[in-house]
Parts: C-alpha cells; sequence; structure tokens
C-alpha cells in the first residue's frame, strides 16, 4: 500500500470525491471544458448535498486526479452531471468504469431512468453512452455557450444488465480497459458506505 491508502497495481483506483479533490477537479474542468467550466464552488455545492449527489475522482498512483464523475439523483430521475478523463488518459476505460459506477449508483438510489446532456460535437462521449444503451430523446438548440446544440439520452434503469462488455457473449468485445488490463481499483466500501449513511 502507497501513501494514499492504494492497495492496487499502481494503475491507480477509483474513489469517492472529497473536498480536498475539489481544487484539482476544478483544473481539470477548466483544461478540458474551456467554455462551459463549473466554478469551484459549483463542485463544492454539489459535494454539500450528499443526499442527492455522488461524485468519484479516479486517481493515478500518486492519488493524481486524472477523471472524475458525478450524478445528481432525485427520484424518479438521476442525471449524469458531469464526466470527464485527462486527454492522456482517454480511450483506457476510465469512462466505462466511472459511468457503471454512476448508473449503479443511480439504481441503489432507485432511480428509473438515467439522462444526460452531450454536445452534439462531441462524437466520443456519444459513442459512449451509445454503447452504454442511452438513446437520444431530445436536442436543445443552440444549448451551450458558443452555440452548439445539446443532445438529450436516456438509459432506462430496468433495461440496465450491467456495463456493456462485462459480459463478453453480451457486448462481443471486452471494453477498452480489460483488454488493455489496466482496469482500475474502485473503492466500493467507501462509496456505499457515504452513500448509505448521506441518505
Ligand atoms: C467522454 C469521455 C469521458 C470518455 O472517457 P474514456 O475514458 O475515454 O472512455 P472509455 O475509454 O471508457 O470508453 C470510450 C470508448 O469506449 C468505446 N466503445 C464503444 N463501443 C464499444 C464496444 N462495443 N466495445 C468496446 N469499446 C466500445 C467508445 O466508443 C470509446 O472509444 P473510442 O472513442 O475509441 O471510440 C472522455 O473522452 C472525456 O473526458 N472527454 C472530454 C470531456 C467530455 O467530453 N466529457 C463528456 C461530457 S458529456
Amino acid at each position: 500500500m502507497n501513501a494514499a491508502g492504494n492497495t492496487g497495481t499502481g494503475a491507480g483506483r477509483i474513489r469517492t470525491m472529497t473536498g480536498a479533490d475539489v481544487a484539482a477537479v476544478e483544473e481539470l474542468e477548466r483544461a478540458l471544458f474551456p467554455l462551459d467550466a463549473w466554478p469551484l464552488q459549483m463542485f463544492e455545492d454539489e459535494l454539500a448535498q450528499p443526499e442527492t449527489r455522488s461524485y468519484f475522482v479516479a486517481v493515478d498512483a500518486l492519488d493524481r486526479v486524472i477523471a472524475y464523475a458525478g450524478l445528481m439523483c432525485i427520484e424518479p430521475i438521476a442525471d449524469v452531471q458531469t464526466i470527464a478523463v485527462v486527454p492522456e488518459r482517454e480511450g483506457q476505460g476510465i469512462g466505462t468504469q466511472l459511468l457503471t459506477l454512476l448508473i449503479d449508483e443511480a439504481g441503489r438510489r432507485k432511480a428509473k431512468d438515467v439522462l444526460l446532456e452531450v454536445r452534439a460535437d462531441n462524437p466520443r462521449a456519444q459513442r459512449l453512452y451509445r454503447w452504454f444503451g442511452f438513446e437520444q430523446i431530445h436536442i436543445r438548440p443552440r444549448y451551450y455557450r458558443d452555440g452548439a446544440d445539446a443532445l438529450i439520452m436516456r438509459l432506462e434503469l430496468d433495461r440496465w444488465t450491467g456495463a456493456p462488455g462485462a459480459d463478453a457473449g453480451q457486448a462481443g468485445q471486452a471494453p477498452p480497459a480489460q483488454q488493455a488490463g489496466t482496469a482500475l481499483q474502485t473503492d466500493p466500501v467507501q462509496q456505499t458506505d457515504e452513500t448509505e449513511d448521506a441518505r
């Protein structure tokens, strides 16, 4: 185990986001969403509402934040508030792991649907969501500050049977993380306990 409490292989892990992560997350947010970055206060406000919010970070072996994601759930709807991976770690399955966590959390919180907004000009994110079974249900024209449209996508949880690729027979192909053998270790005890306590 290293100083950060990581018992994984050195690749890092996924854990609940805390206030101590907010500065690093906000720095990534500004780099990844230069036009619509959430201010630091927004993340603090989100973390202050654990009864309806669940936020996670993926960290590397040195406990540096490499990805983050958040969910709001007000029954019966859960919303993916944000999900982002640093560019140098994209395509390794971290987004898949985080989205799986969010959807599982939505299920634990008894949501029926998971909704999200995605830029119409963000094909990679859309591919990820469609792969998970999200379907486009609306378009919000010029939703973003630069005039880009937003696609509203929905996953009906009664159709959710687990992450695509988790069952090779079902998805036909393992997700990138499993192919590369680089899946990050998750911290389910911390995640579950904190969420349960918050309700
Ligand atoms: C969108 C984002 C979160 C995805 O994270 P990621 O870690 O790169 O995603 P993953 O590696 O888990 O998976 C994405 C891949 O799974 C792929 N996938 C889709 N179907 C698949 C299948 N049947 N089998 C295997 N992989 C599949 C996706 O297409 C995508 O790969 P590609 O871009 O090479 O086509 C990340 O790209 C990101 O942070 N982008 C910038 C911020 C952003 O746009 N956030 C979303 C806002 S709505």
